[in-house]
């Protein structure tokens, strides 16, 4: 038996309006991420692809065409439905981190699990810490790490949940060639631990690293062979 993408779109269209115009920033995509997949996205800035990323992860809706999220319409989900349904199926890395400032490194880990109470959160908050190596920095502060610290706090926030699916928007994009290279070394690893990964970035010695490299272009992915 095949298994049920976990992402399925088909002919998905988005435009935004600003004043009198209209732009068409997706143009009718068909994309499917299954299970295990890790997927880059690249293209120029403008393109649409944190557009994508925002429908993707349910922060944005579709004008046309279906989104299936493991075989769900999420359109067809209430908003609380959504919520839930997002927290448990999903997790967001985006470019500055969107670390909570006044909370510690555990605090900010554990974010996820305030609306999903859990028994097992403390050993899940620990253990997605102790993967990205900061064990050591559980009472710091985000003020008091680096960029690539920080960068890897986000990444243990958004894996803790045990998500089906991780959502990156230029998870790099802050960082220095070295501490980049250091994440991306770490989405391998959680990759070859079995995560299903999609990361957008200009960046194409970044997005070499995903198995399969798409290119967003007029409203377009085209693969990158
Ligand atoms: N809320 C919005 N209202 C109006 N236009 C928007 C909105 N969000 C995005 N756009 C427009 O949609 C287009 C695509 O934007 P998007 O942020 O998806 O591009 P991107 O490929 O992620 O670019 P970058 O590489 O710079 O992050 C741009 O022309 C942008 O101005
Ligand atoms: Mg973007």
């Amino acid at each position: 038996m095949t298994s049920v993408p976990i992402v399925e779109l088909t002919a998905v269209k988005k435009k935004y309006s600003f004043g009198q115009n209209r732009v068409s920033v997706l143009n009718g995509i068909d994309f499917t991420i299954k299970k295990h997949d890790f997927v880059a996205i690249t293209g120029a800035s403008g393109s649409g692809k944190s557009t994508l990323l925002h429908i993707l992860g349910c922060l944005d809706h579709v004008d046309s065409g279906t989104y299936l999220l493991g075989g769900e319409d999420v359109s067809k989900l209430s908003d609380s439905r959504l919520s839930v349904y997002r927290r448990n199926f999903i997790g967001f890395v985006f470019q500055d981190f969107n670390l909570l400032p006044h909370a510690t490194v555990y605090e900010n880990v554990a974010l996820p699990f305030l609306y999903s109470p859990d028994s097992a959160a403390d050993e899940k908050i620990r253990h997605a810490i102790e993967n990205v190596g900061l064990s050591h920095r559980l009472t710091h502060h985000p003020s008091a790490l680096s960029g690539g610290e920080r960068q890897r706090v986000a990444i243990a926030r958004a894996v803790a949940v045990n998500p089906k699916l991780i959502l990156a928007d230029e998870p790099t994009g802050n960082l220095d060639h070295n501490t980049s290279l250091e994440i991306m070394d770490l989405f391998t690893s959680l990759h070859g631990n079995g995560a299903t990964i999609l990361l957008v970035s200009h960046d194409r010695e970044v997005s070499n690293a995903a198995d399969t490299l798409y290119e967003m272009k007029n409203g377009l992915l085209r693969d990158v062979a």
